[in-house]
Parts: C-alpha cells; structure tokens; sequence
C-alpha cells in the first residue's frame, strides 16, 4: 500500500534537466539514499554530475488536474499514515531530521511515517508554539493509531526540538516573542541552536527534511497584502530554507539529501493562495536549484523539492478552501 503511494508521490517528482534516471522517492534517488548507490556519482564529485533539484511542477508536467494530484497526495499521506509495505529502500541506521510536524495530519507526518517504515531513526523539528499540544496529544495517545508500523509497533521519535524558522540566532529573537508565554520555558529553539542540539544530541544527520511554511496573511489576494505580510510568509516559507540550509548542510554526512515541499501555486495563479505564499513558493524552488548546485559541491548533499498536491493538513485549512480543492 505504501509503496502504491510512493508511486504515486513518484508522479509528482520530475528531475528537471537531472542527470539521473535513477527512480526517485520523495524526491530522493531509492539507491543513493541507501548509500548504496555507486553508479550514480556524488554531487561533489564534478562538476557536471551536480544533480539538477527535483521539481515538479505539479499537473503541468503530470497532466494531472489538481482535483486528481488532491487525491494523490491525500492517499501518499493517509497510506503512509496507515499501514503501508514500507518504503522500498533500506534506511536503517540513517538519521532523518524534520522540521515541520505538530500534529499527524500533514506531509511532515506522512514523511516520517514512511522513512520510519524504511528503518530510520526520526527526530523532529516542533513549531515552539505548537510544542505543547503536540507533546500533550503525543503523550495521551491520540496518534497512537496514525503512529503505527506495518510491523505492529508504534511510531519513535528520537528527540523532538523545538524550533521556530523564522529566527536565526538567538540575538534575532525580539523581546515580545523571548517573553510570550508560548515561548517561555523553551530554550534553544532558533535555527542555528536547533542545528547545535541536533548535532550535539543525535550527531550528524542523512536526510533533513524542511517540511514548513506559515503565510499570516494567506487569505488575502496578492493585491490586498501587505508589505509586513508578504514578509512574514517569505521568511517562514522561503528564507528559513536558506537559514536551515546554512546551518543543518555542514551537520550533515556527505552523500545525505535535502528535501522540501512546495506548491504549484509558484508558477501559476492559484486564487486564494494569497498573502505571498505563491511569491515565497517560487523563492523556495529558486532556492533549491541555487543550494542544489552550492551545497552538492560544498557538501556533497543533495537537495531537491516536492510539488505536492493539496492536502488538508493544519496549514492548508487556513487558507480556508481546501476541502474544495480536495474534492
Ligand atoms: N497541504 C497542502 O495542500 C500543501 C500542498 C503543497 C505543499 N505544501 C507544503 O507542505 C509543507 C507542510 O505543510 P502541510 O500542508 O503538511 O501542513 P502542516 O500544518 O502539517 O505543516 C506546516 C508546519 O509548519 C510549522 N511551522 C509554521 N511556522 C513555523 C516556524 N516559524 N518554524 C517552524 N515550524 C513552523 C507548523 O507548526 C506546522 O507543523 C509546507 O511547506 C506546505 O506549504 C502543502
């Protein structure tokens, strides 16, 4: 079941211009996120081995409606959320970070879901706000069905930080946000201390995962948002990918990928995926294509994007019409 939807995730990832046919996952190549792909040379390798990211660009390149990519991606995350057949590659001993999971109704989820089933180990990246919530619905149980395995057992997560993208350092962090109560009793949630956790508490890392974004003023048209808004959902959405990357690309083993999530709405008009968030979708792809090419040969990482399709996850329901577009 699992592998049907990562075979239909599979149709949302076209390798523009990438240089291997190798089959991907989640927008990762199967063999070399296994380590055990020879025939494919590193990023860093040369120059011209440098793997173009993955992006699709949802039912453009598919032919898919998006009414047909909705129900593809509600049916990768609920299979991956259910009891799927595991992904079809072995991740054991690979250590995965994501940031951008706080409950299991989104992508986020669905991804640990899955490269949990594939045997690796899991540590999440919590919006701080939404730490308490999801560490009180954690620990009562109520994902305990979501959370369960094809083998029967339940779901771990090695370490949950807590972490908010929009902040570098803690010398960024203003004065209302280090005193409001959400945040109060939290420590070293900005992206450069989270990296330090990370790296202190699970060492280096194989796979990270940027499963986030936040647009205040979604709902807006373009034409009604303003300049803090459109602000507000760049930083959240695209520049804490930058920020991620600078901090996470060098705690990471060579030969490990990036991945994150992104939305059609980047090169065409969506109506109501307003407030920036189309702007912010088309800086994150931009973005991946730059650190593709800085961080493979820096690093030897790889980094790639998702177009997925819509999926009424938490963030998605604020826009306030998705349950139309899955329909
Ligand atoms: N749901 C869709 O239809 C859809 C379609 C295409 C792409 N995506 C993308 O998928 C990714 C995951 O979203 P989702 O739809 O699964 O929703 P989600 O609500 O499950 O995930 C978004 C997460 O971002 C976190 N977040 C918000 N601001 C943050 C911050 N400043 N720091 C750290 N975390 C923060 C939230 O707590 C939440 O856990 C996003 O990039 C989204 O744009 C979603």
């Amino acid at each position: 079941m699992l592998h049907h939807a990562m075979q239909t995730a599979q149709q949302h990832i076209v390798a523009k211009g990438a240089m291997s046919a190798a089959p991907t996952m989640l927008g990762i190549s199967r063999n070399s996120i296994a380590g055990s792909n020879r025939q494919q040379s590193s990023p860093a390798s040369s120059a011209s081995s440098i793997p173009a990211p993955h992006i699709s660009i949802g039912s453009l390149q598919t032919g898919l409606s998006s009414r047909q990519q909705g129900t593809m991606a509600r049916r990768c995350v609920q299979t991956a959320a259910g009891n799927g057949g595991g992904l079809q590659v072995d991740l054991t001993g690979k250590k995965v970070f994501i940031a951008g999971v706080a409950d299991d109704q989104g992508f986020g989820w669905g991804i640990a879901k899955a490269m949990a089933e594939a045997g690796a180990e899991i540590s999440l990246g919590v919006w701080v706000p939404a730490l308490n919530i999801f560490e009180s619905s954690y620990k009562k149980g109520k994902f305990d069905e979501s959370r369960k395995l094809s083998n029967g057992s339940l779901m771990e997560f090695k370490h949950v930080f807590p972490m908010d993208a929009v902040f570098d350092t803690l010398e960024d962090v203003p004065e209302e946000i280090a005193n409001n109560k959400r945040y109060a009793g939290n420590k070293g949630w900005t992206v450069s201390e989270c990296a330090e956790r990370v790296s202190k508490e699970i060492g280096n890392i194989d796979i990270l995962v940027h499963s986030l974004a936040n647009g205040p003023e979604v709902q807006k048209p373009l034409l009604d948002t303003s300049r803090k808004g459109y602000l507000a959902a760049m930083s959240a959405s695209a520049y804490s990918f930058v920020s991620m990357m600078q901090r996470f690309a060098p705690i990471m083993n060579p030969g490990g990928s990036v991945i994150n999530l992104t939305y059609i709405a980047s090169n065409r008009v969506i109506p109501g995926y307003g407030g920036g968030m189309s702007s912010a979708k088309a800086a994150l792809e931009s973005d991946t294509r730059v650190l593709a090419y800085e961080v493979g040969r820096k690093h030897n990482v790889r980094v790639n994007s998702i177009s997925a399709g819509p999926l009424g996850s938490r963030a998605a329901k604020a826009i306030g019409f998705i349950d139309d577009m899955i329909k």
